[in-house]
């Protein structure tokens, strides 16, 4: 067989055949989500913060964001296995139609078996019907795999902020990418 044969046969992993169940997030999920995320924090430069966020931080979050936008978990045979989380996108009250939104898989989930999409989409479809416009988010580079999803569920780059993180001893750019919510340029529905 052919090294190129071969290469296309195992590219990818068996799929994780466990389901995964989509719900909001309560802030009794803070302990899981804040465990999932801290080792992005400490680890890597794909969060740009530098402490991971205590239990009762992460529950903050979730009741806030929750409330405003949306946060979704992802569980597999009642693990917590990712969540994804819309928030404002910049304070001032003409950008309150636009969010930013994030998600994360456990660093040792499986991946490519769909999760992130699923929980994304759910997550976009959630901050539609609350009357969202855009959705932005920013990427620390390189993330083949964030890109990737984001091209899936039709982001498309809209610029990068160069050098803007500094973490783990180099310098980070920031890819932006956006999509529209609902189509047109009329005027805004209130949030719901
Ligand atoms: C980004 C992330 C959520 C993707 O989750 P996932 O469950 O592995 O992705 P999915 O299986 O849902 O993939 C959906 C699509 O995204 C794209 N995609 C996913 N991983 C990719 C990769 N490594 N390279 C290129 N495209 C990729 C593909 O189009 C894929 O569809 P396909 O598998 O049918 O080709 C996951 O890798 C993750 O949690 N990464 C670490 C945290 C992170 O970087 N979060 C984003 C912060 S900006």
């Amino acid at each position: 067989m052919d090294a190129g044969g071969c290469a296309a046969r195992y590219r990818r992993p068996v799929p994780n055949t466990v389901p995964i169940t989509l719900r909001d997030a309560a802030a009794s999920d803070a302990a899981a989500c804040a465990a999932l995320y801290a080792p992005y924090v400490t680890g890597t430069a794909v969060s740009f913060e530098d402490v991971p966020p205590s239990d009762a931080e992460m529950a903050r979050r979730i009741e806030t964001y929750g409330a405003s936008h949306a946060w979704l978990v992802a569980e597999a045979d009642g693990v917590l296995v990712g969540y994804a989380y819309a928030s404002p996108y910049r304070p001032r009250p003409a950008y309150r139609w636009t969010a930013e939104t994030s998600v994360y898989l456990g660093l040792d989930a499986p991946r490519r078996t769909g999760a992130g999409r699923a929980l994304y989409a759910a997550l976009l479809e959630r901050l539609t019907a609350r009357g969202y416009r855009q959705v932005i988010t920013g990427i620390a580079l390189p993330n083949d795999a964030s890109v990737g999803l984001h091209r899936a569920l039709g982001f498309a780059e809209v610029g990068v902020e160069r050098q803007v993180g500094w973490k783990l001893g180099a310098w980070h750019d920031l890819l932006r990418m956006q999509r529209a919510l609902v189509p047109g340029t009329g005027a805004p529905d209130e949030l719901r």
